[in-house]
């Protein structure tokens, strides 16, 4: 609606619909008059109650680190369930010593997009470090690994072509598939019946190129997908194949390379993308594959081209911290025990961890990482539940929609390798109280 004027400075309230409540009217001012007109972002005060009322809104703590293994909020101290920083290695000596390092030697900001001026010596050695650990040909870096999804996946596929997405993917890669124009094809989660009849409905003359976006261990859900299926599907239907292993980069595989490495399908894989956020316990995002393609990317993926680069000191801590992965695998086996130790003590408390439906999807793999969700239904009963284990010094946060589908709000449990049996124990005593 246009602004009204004001004559001589009085304010007046304008006519509004009945839709619009007298809270939603402001006052705005310049030198010589007043003007009154209809706050624009009015509509948020109701949308915002509806997120209450639905138990839906969030709140934005602010947290103090204490160790691996704990955190603090509001001066009181909680083992930490809820942080990706997996193998401890966000406050690791070697991590946070290259980071002082690099900020020394390459001042703090990167200053510019990586293709102006923006790139400098530690993206380029963690870039060929990433590549040579990960087995391929070349790496890029991103600022995150939110922004290394959008580029790819724009810059791989447009109008004219499909790509082909589980329903359970993550943010990033869905908004990619939006972003890049290309027809979006949503198969079931973990579906490979139901992908392979997209796949098989869609004639080549339809689709210029196809692709496959898959998480490699589900976020929410903590399971992977069927890789070596789809592997098979992408070649016997011509696709290009993205796997995101956020997750599972430093955590699955005999090597920490992920899901890809565990399964033997990594030669297979036209790219993929992980984050340096996670264990790496850095910030950045990057893609690993064919030289070809990474040159493709560093050409047109524009969350790389016209974003300003990672800071050099998060590069140089993400290798740091990859020295740390290859030098210490007992980390990466303590995780494991850990996922076993809580996923039978759960299961024997008798709390549901999968809320996938098997009969429609088939055998699932196994729980592969640091990510166990305890499966409760309702955002409310969630909330509550949280909020129990709270009282007990447990943080395990409530994930409700729109994160995860309506009727599926489930607390998630991260695992982290500096959880102690006692730590854990307290958990599965907590949740053991909680059942009944
Ligand atoms: C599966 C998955 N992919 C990508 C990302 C994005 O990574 P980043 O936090 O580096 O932007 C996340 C992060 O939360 C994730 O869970």
């Amino acid at each position: 609606m246009a602004d009204k004027p004001i004559d001589g400075g009085r304010r007046i309230r304008a006519l509004v619909s009945t839709a619009l409540k007298p809270a939603t009217i402001v006052d705005m001012k310049d030198n010589s008059n007043v003007a009154t007109r209809l706050d624009p972002l009015a509509w948020l005060d109701d949308d915002l109650a509806q997120l209450d009322a639905n138990s839906l809104r969030r709140e934005r703590r602010v947290g103090r680190r204490v160790d691996a293994a704990h955190i603090e909020f509001d001066g009181r101290k909680y083992v930490n369930f809820a942080s990706n920083d997996y193998l401890g290695l966000a406050d690791h000596p070697r991590v946070v010593a290259a980071a002082e390092a690099a900020a020394r030697e390459h001042g703090w900001g990167a200053g510019a997009s990586p293709l102006v001026t923006g790139r400098h010596a530690a993206h380029a050695r963690l870039e060929a470090r990433l590549a040579e650990f990960m087995g391929t040909e070349a790496a890029l870096v991103l600022p995150t690994g939110f922004a290394a999804n959008l580029g790819t996946i724009a810059a791989l596929v447009g109008r004219g072509d499909i790509v082909f997405s589980d329903a359970l993917n993550h943010a990033s890669l869905i908004d990619g598939c939006r972003l890049s124009r290309a027809t979006v094809s949503v198969y079931d989660h973990n579906n490979l019946e139901e992908l392979e009849r997209q796949l098989a409905a869609t004639p080549s003359s339809m689709a210029r190129r196809r692709l496959i976006v898959t998480d490699s261990l589900f976020s929410m859900d903590g399971q992977t997908p069927r890789l070596a299926e789809l592997c098979d599907l992408a070649e016997r239907y011509d696709a290009m194949l993205l796997v995101d292993e956020a997750h599972a980069l430093g955590v699955v595989g005999p090597n920490g390379r992920g899901v890809c490495e565990a399964m033997g399908v990594e030669g297979r894989i036209s790219a993929r993308v992980a984050t340096l956020s996670k264990a790496l316990g850095s910030s950045g995002g990057f893609v690993a594959g064919s030289a070809k393609l990474i040159e493709w990317l560093a050409n047109r993926a524009r969350s790389y081209v016209f974003s300003t680069a990672a800071t050099p000191a998060s590069a140089a801590a993400a290798m740091a911290a990859l020295d740390v992965v290859i030098a210490e695998p007992q980390r990466r086996l303590q995780l494991h025990d850990n996922l076993l130790r809580l996923t039978d003590a759960l299961s024997i408390l008798g709390w549901r961890l999968s809320a996938v439906d098997r009969s429609r999807v088939g055998d699932l793999q196994p729980t592969l990482g640091a990510i166990v969700p305890v499966i409760v239904g309702d955002s409310r009963q969630a909330l509550d539940l949280a909020a129990q284990l709270a009282e007990r010094g447990l943080w395990v946060p409530a994930i409700r929609p729109p994160t995860v589908p309506v009727g599926t709000a489930r607390l998630r449990i991260s695992l982290s390798c500096a959880h102690t049996p006692d730590l854990l124990a307290r958990l599965v005593t907590a949740l053991g109280e909680l059942a009944n």
